[in-house]
């Protein structure tokens, strides 16, 4: 269920009481505006009770004892396709999501140190990350995705994991309410690709830290040397927001123009459809389907086939 008043309560803990109300009402506002909200709520509400928790094993998220009907279980979780991130076991049910999102975190998170940190996940999908970043030390993860369906699995998810410093908003990093900043540790991954305009994007981001702060930003790169940047015209591996694909060193620069210092690149991986596929909880085209029938190098709209980076950078004090 979609408990604002328990949500109003911890963003009040994190944040003033006037930022957490304003962003908990937008939240849930975007919920009931969506057409499939009653359907969902409705699937919502008919999971069963079972003794709550959560743990990672193998990458994968493990919330909630098994239930005793997991045929059932099973139909209720299907209201919710496309499970996109993952995987998960929900109740004992296991979901292949579409993305083997261990995989990434994996690359991440040897980086980063989240001990005691607050933590901001833009971009978060169903907050598959911010449990990670709990299991890795951080005190409490802010996620925001807006996206309905994916703050809908977030609430499932915390229905069999039960009580968590973690809440997901169904709002935009542009739209949070100013309060919601001061964060230690800030996460943009797979975002920055879908913005039209990246720059403002950095600085949207960078209004979130406090000084001294850390930016954690993944997001596809070309593989040219340089500075270049390619705007694909019409999609770029079947999408059709993807707006700019920067080279490496680009994309250095536009840390540095954003006000971000010590920015560094901890790792650059091609996407294999290992990580990325279809499966029977994400039924539609994939990485599969995207990448070009003769060369697997390229897109199939002939472009260089996916690979994502990602980089660390610190909001400088003043
Ligand atoms: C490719 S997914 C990445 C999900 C996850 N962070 C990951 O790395 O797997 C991009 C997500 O960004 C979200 N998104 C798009 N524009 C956004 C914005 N302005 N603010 C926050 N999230 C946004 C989308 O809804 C989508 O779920």
């Amino acid at each position: 269920m979609v408990d604002a008043r328990s949500m109003i309560d911890t963003l009040s803990r994190w944040f003033d009481r006037a930022g957490a109300s304003a962003a908990v009402t937008a939240h849930a506002e975007a919920l009931h505006r969506h057409g499939d909200f009653p359907r969902w709520q409705q699937a919502v509400s008919k999971l069963p009770a079972v003794e709550p928790g959560w743990t990672v094993r193998d990458g994968w998220l493990h919330a909630g004892a098994p239930a005793a009907e997991r045929d059932m279980l099973r139909d209720l979780l299907e209201a919710f396709i496309p499970w996109r991130k993952g995987p998960l076991v929900l109740g004992g049910v296991p979901i292949e999501t579409e993305w083997r999102s261990d995989f990434k975190w994996n690359r991440v998170a040897p980086h980063i140190d989240l001990k005691d940190t607050r933590v901001l996940d833009v971009g978060a999908g169903n907050g598959y990350f911010g449990w990670r970043m709990l299991a890795q030390g951080a005190a409490r993860v802010l996620a925001c995705d807006p996206t309905p369906l994916f703050a809908m699995q977030h609430a499932v998810i915390r229905h069999f994991a039960g009580a968590a410093e973690h809440e997901l908003l169904a709002l935009r990093l542009e739209d949070l309410p100013p309060a919601l900043s001061g964060f230690d540790v800030v996460f943009s991954m797979g975002v920055l690709y879908h913005r039209r305009d990246p720059a403002l994007h950095l600085a949207q981001l960078r209004e979130r830290l406090r000084p001294g702060g850390c930016l954690v930003l993944e997001t596809l790169v070309l593989p040219d040397e340089g500075q270049v940047v390619v705007q694909p015209e019409d999609r770029y591996a079947g999408m059709r927001n993807v707006h700019a694909l920067p080279s490496l060193s680009s994309l250095l620069g536009w840390l540095e123009t954003a006000g971000f210092g010590a920015a560094r690149c901890v790792d650059v991986s091609v996407t294999t459809p290992d990580e990325q596929r279809s499966t029977r909880w994400m039924p539609f085209h994939s990485l599969g389907e995207a990448l070009h029938p003769v060369d697997d190098r390229l897109t199939v709209e002939g472009l260089p086939r996916p690979r994502r980076a990602t980089l660390t950078a610190m909001l400088q004090r003043p």
